[in-house]
């Protein structure tokens, strides 16, 4: 049971003092908060007037994610997004506008639709794999985020070559890059002082690739070309007045679809392989379970769907390493929450790091024990990597099986380590929290990870 306590307790510092930990060492400053405020505790943010209450108990978690679209709002809190991804955003919609593009979003991401684009995320990754160098150290997060980008592209445009897909791919890779310098995150620097400043550059960038989004939408609308990705099932979607979506709307979401799914896969397999990669019996274990279940040497997307130590895998890299630390709602009206009364226009947000890390929830919670989700199953507010609630994320799914399309084929086609000095922190990439210098590895030669035990190291 949470213990109630008022008033609340926090920091009585100005927004600047915590801002900037919290961006720059997020998890040394959550850390240091939690150890001296068990439970809750209060921060404050420049754009908001009321000290956001930051929840880290489980029972916090779930109360916040049983939330009803008129008690509270996460578009608000997603604002400062608002210039990248526009105004009809998903992540800036709330209440019944929020619910009506969320049904419409989902069915390509579910199911049957996302099975079916194993095959490629393979292919991608094999293609990958054969340009990377061999014995030398390089940093592999840009390859998987090259993958990623690539798999987005397919499956929200349905494009993955041609003259369009090169141009488009070179605009957005360089609005990612921009987009996650965390200063960014504080609407005070979205400001364009000029053409030398990486502001003015994002605009541009973001300018250049609205341009070809649009002309890509009108083009499939009046030639009526259609495929299995998702611009195609946005174009032929009907609200219930039987209203189609506008082009801007299709372009907020595109653009969303891109950004909410690119960066945050590239970082949960970054996050990935250097855990995997740290312990040798792992590896051995992992490469054994695809033999047994019959998935190598063709990498059969079904067959490495139904590897269980895999999916543990990806998911204790998502409780020790959550790409995104902490998730928020803008309370709408009065209310108790975690035995605490808050009001109207309070940040509620939950910490999904300091959840991830409580002993009495993961035992030894610093240690990477995939086992413990083959032992216990834990329920969504305890594991909660992808939010929860009415505003889960809707790739979780898909982000989950991509995960594991990509980890099995880069398990199967190269055999990788660790170099031996340097190792890596925590940095901020925008909303992500990455590994530093781009996660540097090293394939010692391409094929497959040969099954020996050796001693492991973290
Ligand atoms: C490992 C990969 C990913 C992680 C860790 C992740 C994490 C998250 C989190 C924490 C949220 C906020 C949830 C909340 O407020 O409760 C979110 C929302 C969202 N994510 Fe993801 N995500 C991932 C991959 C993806 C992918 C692959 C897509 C789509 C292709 C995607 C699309 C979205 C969208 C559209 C939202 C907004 C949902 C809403 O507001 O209703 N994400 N994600």
């Amino acid at each position: 049971m949470l213990r109630p306590m008022r008033p609340l307790p926090g920091l009585p510092l100005p927004s600047a003092f915590t801002l900037v930990p919290y961006l720059y060492r997020p998890f040394p400053f959550l850390e240091a908060m939690a150890k001296r405020y068990p439970d809750v505790f209060t921060m404050r943010f420049p754009a908001n007037p009321k000290p956001a209450v930051v929840f880290h108990h489980p029972d916090a978690a779930k109360e916040i994610f049983a939330l009803g679209p008129d008690d509270a709002h996460a578009g608000q809190v997603n604002a400062v997004l608002g210039p990248i991804l526009g105004k009809a955003s998903l992540l800036l919609l709330d209440g019944k506008e929020h619910l009506r593009q969320r049904k419409l979003l989902m069915p390509p991401l579910h199911g049957e639709r996302m099975s079916s684009y194993g095959a490629r995320m393979i292919a991608l990754t094999e293609a990958s794999i054969a340009g990377w160098p061999a014995r030398e150290r390089f940093p592999v997060h840009e390859r998987l985020q090259a993958i990623t980008l690539d798999v987005i592209l397919r499956v929200v445009f349905g494009i993955g070559e041609g003259e369009l897909f090169h141009r488009l791919r070179e605009r957005l890779v360089e609005i990612l890059e921009l987009a996650t310098n965390p200063i960014f995150l504080v609407p005070l620097f979205q400001r364009d002082l000029g053409p030398l400043t990486r502001w003015n550059s994002l605009v541009r960038a973001l300018h250049e690739a609205d341009e070809m989004l649009y002309a890509e939408i009108r083009r499939r609308r009046t030639s009526g070309e259609r495929g299995d990705d998702i611009l195609s099932l946005l174009l032929d979607a009907r609200d219930e007045a039987g209203e189609p979506m506008s082009d801007g709307e299709l372009r907020d979401e595109l653009m969303t679809l891109l950004v909410a799914g690119h960066e945050t896969t590239a970082t949960a397999l970054s996050w990935g392989l250097r855990w995997i990669l740290a312990s040798k019996s792992l590896v051995a274990r992992l490469v054994r379970e695809l033999e047994t279940e019959g998935a190598l040497p063709d990498l059969a997307p079904e067959r490495i769907a139904r590897c269980a130590l895999l999916d543990a895998t990806a998911r204790e890299t998502l409780r020790l390493q959550p790409v995104v630390p902490m998730v928020g709602r803008l309370l709408q009206r009065p209310m108790r929450i975690g035995g605490h009364d808050l009001e109207a226009g309070t940040p509620a947000l939950v910490s999904i790091y300091l959840i991830h890390r409580r002993p009495d929830l993961y035992p030894d919670p610093t240690r990477f024990d995939p086992d413990r989700f083959l032992r216990q199953r834990f329920a969504p507010h305890e594991w909660l990597p992808f939010g929860g609630g009415i505003r889960r994320c809707i790739g979780m799914a898909f982000a989950l099986y991509e995960m594991k399309m990509i980890l099995a084929t880069i398990l199967a086609r190269a055999e990788l380590r660790l170099p031996l000095f340097g190792k890596v922190h925590e940095v901020r990439r925008g909303v992500t929290i990455a590994p530093s210098r781009g996660m540097p590895l090293v394939m010692e030669r391409r094929g497959s990870s040969r099954v020996h035990e050796q001693e492991d190291r973290s």
